[in-house]
């Protein structure tokens, strides 16, 4: 005989062979407990609409929920959702009609997340199970035709059409099978007759609805009683209680009573439990004699937030009854909220625009409403804050500007507070750096720098060091220096200047002229090693002071050698008339340039004196017939350098109205060689060199008197400077001195030409060559001092310049 159980149980589960799409987004997917690992239960790149290609590079997986166990993964390559390991429904969710895995699909950039449902589906896995053995009841032989003795239902731990759909008894005489909501009965068909059959036995067969069909038996023995016999009575079919979570041990939740009408031992009523979950065993306790069930273990609510218990009632005869005890557990506020880092972008470039997300968090609370509902925040001094997202989670976005080279790390605490009462917090810091971007070009530490250094310095010497900063991290802040291509007087600054890249110490690649230049400007440019790289520049000044490494440069009178120069003066001289004028330059500046004239030694020291820096010679008094016709001087030039240098000159001075009367003139012929076309050349020259000198002299005199400045030494007309004046010593730009370039030019031009002149052209040889410093040793003088009675030559230099000049 089988009978159909008339609630199927199984009529929750609808069957989901194919994924559906929540109204949020969320995927649901359906499949079988106990499949295989690696079996495919969807495919989540196509439901979500995602690119498979993309899988990889976004990071794609599957996030647990709650527990860490990972039942699922997801194939990158194709997209499947796949199995990962062993899914038993009767031990994920017991006998839940529903057991769905939550799971989350993560993907970064950007973060995206999806809820995935999973139903676990009931396969007929296990056989229906009775609580023991064998039944025994006791049923008195008066029982009448239609009693109905309980039995305790088989148990099969799956679900639905694969948990337990039928009975099968054995056939026998006296009774048939009653099987109602919760309850198996036998029920009596025939009157037992305890005189003739005193014992019964009986097989019952539980049968589940699975494919293939799997069954569990139990003996039942019967014991038939005599006539008087009562079994128990409870006095509630169900019975009811509410405790909160986490009550005490020991404490009484209710009591059962069942009432026996037997006298005596037979009424004595024993309590028990009947079959229980390995789960629940251990946790109550039933006093067999007061049917008081006490709490053993302390009880949660969120693993176990109802207990059905099944009693029994036995009296002295083991007539037994059973009845039902529902136990309801209330939620206490004793989870915090769970705050979990689903995601983290760190570290965070700082160039991220406010608004960015840089982390999903995820807060749960096992407790359930208000005290599980979680408000979440982050500490107020740090630029992020959490924007509520889906449910339970939250965005972590940048609220400001990022700086590394202000904040390089962040400690972001992050606050989770329930809403019960007491109300219960935790808190999770979330460590973030932010990652460096060339952001920063180097800075100098000074606007300009400016080098100062003596002339003549050894190539290679430290002049100076530039330095900059560039807060940027590593390569992006590492600083390298160099020139900026350039140029100095036409060089390239590179045959200057060296800088070291890495530590900006400048130096001098060439000695300096103070003479040449005077200061200069070069660019370093600081760059650092970002890519792309970042660079200022900053301009370095390179003052270069003066040496005194110039001796004064006499220009007229002539150098001395084989040439001389002699002056005329007028025999009516008075004291007082200038007669000459020694002219030296000094190429340094300042001090080093200022020149003073002396007389070193002279053939009538009373007679000449010359101004100490003007160099112009004078007579001291009146000349008289008795001075002697020859007059020569030694001139020294200092300049006012330390220590000082010097050169010296001599200079012939003849008095005499007429150059006629030169004695020494009529034999300059002797040395020629009786060349009468010489000495009638040298007659012409002579006479109209002396038709010049007079003009000259007439033309310096009024000069001489109109100016006081500075002049070129043959300016047009044969001009002589009318003064030398001392050079302004703080002057740079050459403004107050003779530049020495031009003078050397002057100077050369007046010798250049004497070729034009082959009489006078040896006379010209010791020409003083433009980077050669006039120095004569005091003693040379002395003896041409000596000896210059024999001095053919008078005024043949000085008169073959004029010449030279004149046709220039
Ligand atoms: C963040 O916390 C770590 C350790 O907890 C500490 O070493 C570090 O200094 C903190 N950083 C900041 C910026 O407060
Ligand atoms: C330097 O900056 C660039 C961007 O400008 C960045 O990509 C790189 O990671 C930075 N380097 C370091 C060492 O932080
Ligand atoms: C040097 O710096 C100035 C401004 O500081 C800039 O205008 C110029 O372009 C820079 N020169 C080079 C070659 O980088």
């Amino acid at each position: 005989m089988a009978i159909t159980s008339s609630e199927v149980r199984g009529l929750v589960f609808g069957v989901l062979l194919y994924s559906l799409h929540l109204a949020e987004g969320d995927l649901s997917y359906s499949f079988s407990e106990e499949m295989r690992r690696g079996s495919v239960v969807g495919n989540v790149a196509k439901d979500l609409g995602l690119d498979v290609s993309k899988l990889s590079a976004r990071k794609a997986r599957i996030d647990a929920e709650v527990s860490n166990k990972h039942y699922f993964e997801i194939n990158i390559r194709t997209g499947d959702l796949v199995i990962s390991d062993r899914i038993d429904r009767e031990g994920l969710c017991g006998d839940k009609a529903s057991c769905v895995l939550k799971q989350e699909i993560m993907l970064e950039n950007p973060l995206e997340l999806h809820r995935v449902n999973l139903h676990v589906q009931d396969i007929n896995d296990n056989a229906p199970q009775f609580n023991r053995e064998l039944i025994q009841i006791d049923i008195s032989e008066s029982a009448v035709k239609g009693a109905r003795f309980p039995i305790e239902e088989a148990h099969d731990a799956d679900i639905g059409q694969n948990s337990v759909q039928t009975y099968n008894l054995q056939n026998n005489e006296n009774f048939i099978l009653g099987v109602g909501t919760n309850s198996v009965e036998l029920v009596l068909n025939k009157e037992l007759d305890r005189e003739k059959l005193k014992e019964i036995g009986l097989l019952l067969t539980a049968l589940d609805g699975g494919l293939p069909q799997r069954t569990g038996t139990v003996k039942i023995h019967i014991n038939v009683l005599d006539a008087n016999d009562n079994i128990p009575v409870f006095n509630k079919l169900v019975y009811k209680s509410t405790i909160p979570e986490n009550s005490p041990v020991g404490s009484a939740v209710l009591t059962v009573s069942a009432t026996d009408a037997d006298e005596g031992l037979n009424g004595e009523v024993t309590y028990d439990f009947g079959h229980i979950s390995d789960e629940v065993k251990g946790i109550f306790e039933i006093d067999s004699k007061t049917g008081k069930i006490k709490l053993m273990t302390t009880v949660d609510f969120e693993t176990m937030p109802l207990f059905e218990l099944r009693v029994t009632a036995k009296d002295g005869l083991g007539l037994t009854s059973y009845s039902k005890v529902i136990i309801d557990v209330t939620d206490v506020n004793d989870n915090a909220p769970i705050i979990n880092v689903k995601s983290l972008s760190n570290p965070v470039p700082e160039n991220v625009s406010p608004g960015t997300e840089v982390g999903i968090i995820n807060v749960q609370d096992r407790d359930s409403e208000k005290n599980g509902q979680v408000r979440c925040s982050v500490q107020l001094n740090v630029p992020f804050k959490l924007v509520p997202s889906i449910k339970n989670y939250y965005s972590l976005v940048t609220t400001g500007q990022l700086d590394r080279e202000l904040v390089s790390d962040y400690n972001i605490t992050i606050t989770a507070t329930d809403e019960g009462s007491p109300p219960l917090s935790s808190s999770k810091t979330v460590q973030l750096s932010v990652a460096d971007i060339n952001d920063n070009p180097p800075v100098f530490e000074e606007q300009s720098y400016s080098a100062y250094v003596s002339e003549n310095n050894k190539p290679g010497s430290t002049l100076c060091s530039v330095s900059a900063r560039d807060p940027d991290w590593r390569q992006n802040g590492t600083v390298i220096y160099s020139l900026l291509p350039g140029e100095v007087n036409g060089a390239s600054v590179s045959s200057y200047l060296s800088v070291n890249g890495d530590t900006g110490v400048i130096h001098a690649v060439r000695s300096f002229d103070y003479e040449q230049f005077r200061s200069f400007k070069v660019h370093v440019m600081a760059r650092d090693n970002g890519s792309p790289p970042l660079s200022s520049n900053v301009t370095v000044s390179v003052f270069i002071s003066d040496v005194n490494d110039n001796s004064p440069q006499i220009l007229y009178p002539a150098p001395e050698g084989s040439s001389f120069m002699t002056e005329l003066v007028p025999k009516a001289a008075h004291g007082g008339s200038l007669v000459s004028k020694v002219i030296a330059v000094d190429a340094d500046s300042g001090q080093n340039a200022w020149l003073s004239y002396h007389i070193v030694k002279a053939t009538d020291p009373g007679l000449f004196t010359i101004g100490l820096h003007s160099g112009e010679i004078r007579t001291q008094r009146d000349i008289s017939e008795s001075d002697s016709m020859k007059q020569n001087l030694i001139v020294a030039v200092k300049d006012n350098g330390q220590p000082s240098l010097s050169a010296t000159c001599a200079m012939y001075l003849l008095i005499s109205d007429n150059l006629a009367e030169v004695p020494e003139l009529k034999d300059i012929s002797y040395d020629e060689k009786n060349s009468k076309l010489t000495s009638y050349l040298i007659i012409a020259l002579v006479s109209v060199s002396t038709f010049f000198l007079t003009f000259i002299i007439i033309i310096l005199g009024v000069r001489f008197c109109r100016r006081r400045k500075p002049r070129l030494l043959f300016d047009g007309a044969v001009a002589i400077p009318g003064a030398y004046l001392p050079p302004n010593y703080a002057d740079v730009d050459g403004t107050g001195t003779l530049r020495s370039a031009y003078n050397y030019d002057a100077y050369l031009t007046t010798g250049s030409r004497t070729s034009d002149f082959k009489f006078v052209s040896s006379y010209n040889d010791n020409t003083l060559p433009a980077d050669q410093t006039l120095k004569k040793s005091p003693t040379e003088f002395a003896d041409m001092f000596g000896d210059s009675d024999a001095s053919p030559e008078v005024g043949m230099d000085f008169l073959q310049k004029i010449f030279s000049d004149k046709e220039s």
